[in-house]
């Protein structure tokens, strides 16, 4: 399994998205590799934090824009975030409880939900953001 790396097919062609995007796979990467050497709990911890922190600070960003803008599909994306912060907010209870570790199974699923979720979900609100100026 390897890290995740930030190329053109995942540009949304709208910087601060992208930015951000960049940023979160950054994340996802930096929790990838404390888990691959065995980093302890209390920095697997932390990274986690971080990065579901930043989860909720971008989908934000971008829910704000659904609102700002009236975007059609507003309700399916918001849906897609909110089941995905669900599903991560009750992994890391489990982590700090220690129920569980960060495997390789939740790392397949933090970097596939991401990628697809860009290439399919956000991609579809590219169009009505450059129509309200968002470039
Ligand atoms: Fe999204």
């Amino acid at each position: 399994m390897s890290l995740l790396t930030w190329d053109e097919t995942l540009s949304v062609e709208i910087d601060i998205i992208d930015e951000q995007h960049k940023k979160l796979i950054g994340m996802i990467n930096d929790l990838h590799e404390a888990m691959k050497e065995r980093r302890g709990h209390e920095i697997l911890s932390e990274i986690l934090d971080r990065m579901v922190e930043y989860t909720h600070f971008h989908f934000d960003t971008e829910e704000k824009y659904f609102d700002l803008f009236h975007y059609d599909h507003a309700i399916e994306h918001k849906h897609q975030h909110h089941g995905f912060v669900e599903k991560v907010d009750q992994f890391k209870k489990d982590f700090e409880q220690n129920n569980a570790d960060v495997s390789i199974a939740i790392m397949n699923f933090l970097k596939d939900w991401t990628i697809h979720h860009i290439q399919i979900a956000d991609k579809q609100y590219v169009q009505c953001f450059h129509e309200h100026g968002l470039e």
